[in-house]
Order: C-alpha cells, then structure tokens, then sequence
C-alpha cells in the first residue's frame, strides 16, 4: 500500500547543546537525518518523500541529499518557526489520494513492519500514530495537590503519525484559523472529535533529543551492524 512521507528537519536541535541543527549529526559515520531517510528510501510503500528544512540550511541539506543518492526525494519544503508550521508546509507541498506520514527527522529507529502497520491502521480508520506504553508511575501537580495517573491508559506518542491527507490537512487548517497550538499531529484531529488509532510501537524508536541520546542510538546502530554482520 503506498505512502507519502513528511520528513521534520527544520528543527534548531536546542537541547541538543552542539551549537547546530542536530539532523546533521554524524551517529556512526552518517548524518543523524540520513539514517531517518534511508528507512524510507529502502521501504518499497513509500513513493514520495517531502523534507522540510531550515531554509538557510536548504544547500546543505540538498548536497546531503545528492551525496545519498536518495531517489524518492521530490522536493525540500521550507520549514517554519514551530513544529506545526513546518508541518503546514509539507501538507500544502503534498497534496495526495495516498496515505501520508509525518516523521521527525531525529527518530532513526522506526522500523518498516511498523510503518506498514501504521499505513495500514490510517487507511482503515483515518488517523493513526504510533506509541508505546508509559513505563514510568507519571504523577500531576496542579498547584499544590498531587495525583498518580492510572498508567494501564497512558501511551507515550511517537512519530510516524498517519492520516488520510484530507482529514490531516483539515485538522491543520482549523488549528490555524483558530490558533490553537497542539505537541502533536494526532492531537489536532483529536481535538475535532474524531477516533485516532494507537498502534503499538516499539521503545527502540525514541527521538534523538539531549546528549545522552546520542551514546544511546550510535550503541543501537553498533549492535545492529554488528548483528548484520553475523
Ligand atoms: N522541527 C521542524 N521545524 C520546527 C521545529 C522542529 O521541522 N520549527 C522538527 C525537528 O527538526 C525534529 C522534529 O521536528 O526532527 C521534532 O522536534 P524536536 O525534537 O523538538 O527538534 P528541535 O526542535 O530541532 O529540537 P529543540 O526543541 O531541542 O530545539
Ligand atoms: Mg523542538
């Protein structure tokens, strides 16, 4: 079933502490965003894939892309001051019949059977992303009372998140007319009433965010070539 995927790398990586755009990382001799494109590039589902970057970053960004002879790029949308607006601009770039995904460009890790589930799960029931169940006793403070949420219901969100372009690209357009500002995309169609499906992922597709990520994703990508090379 096909797909066309978004890909967010117009990111300033702050709490990444490097003094750059983290997607340009080097995590085991590649680029931090390459990792994330060459699991698009490689799954036969994905036709298209749109990157949205900073637009002063935009000739780095495509020399990267030649150098990677990544074939499915079709184009490098400019990127905006939020998340969300970076994603308004990949929706009004591509517009498709197709499924589409919207991804972070610093979570490497997603691996393609979920992908395709994901797709699956989006044509089926119109919006869909994948998390995983908190592991944490996660506690909320409101002034000074405290509560223990139940955490049999908490779900940690992660990207990819699926849609049917329309449903997406609608979700967005409100939240911009109205000027309501959501974490997520999953969120901006929640919020219309509508039913987003939760497919299970898995804790290995966590978002590179803080320096300690970094020790984590090169020993991941060690234990995986060394396993390749078995
Ligand atoms: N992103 C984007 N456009 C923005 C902000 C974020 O495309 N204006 C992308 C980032 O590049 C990243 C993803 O959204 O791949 C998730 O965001 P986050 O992890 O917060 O990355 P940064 O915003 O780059 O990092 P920080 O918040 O630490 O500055
Ligand atoms: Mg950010």
């Amino acid at each position: 079933m096909n797909y066309q995927v978004i890909v967010l790398a117009a990111g300033l990586g702050k709490r990444m502490k490097t003094g750059m755009n983290k997607q340009f990382l080097q995590l085991y001799s590649k680029p931090l965003v390459i990792h994330t494109l060459e699991v698009f590039e490689k799954d036969s589902w994905c036709t298209d894939i749109y990157l949205v970057v900073n637009p002063k970053e935009k000739k780095d960004m495509e020399a990267l892309v030649d150098e990677y002879q990544l074939a499915k790029i079709t184009k490098l949308v400019d990127g905006g001051a939020e998340r969300q607006d970076s994603v308004n601009n990949g929706l009004m770039a591509c517009q498709t019949e197709d499924i589409v995904l919207i991804h972070d460009g610093a979570r490497p890790f997603v691996a393609e059977e979920a992908i395709h589930q994901l797709v699956e799960s989006a044509a089926e029931k119109g919006a869909g992303l994948l998390a995983v169940p908190v592991t944490d006793t996660v506690k909320k403070k409101e002034g000074e009372l405290l509560e223990t949420l139940d955490r049999k219901s908490l779900w940690a969100a992660q990207t990819p998140q699926g849609f049917q372009y329309q449903k997406i690209k609608q979700a967005h357009d409100q939240a911009g007319r109205e000027g309501y500002r959501g974490t997520d995309d999953a969120s901006l169609v929640e919020r219309l009433g509508e039913h987003v499906e939760i497919v299970q992922g898995s804790y290995d597709n966590f978002k590179l965010t803080t320096p300690e990520d970094i020790k984590k994703a090169e020993n991941l990508l060690r234990e995986r070539e060394e396993s390749r090379l078995q």
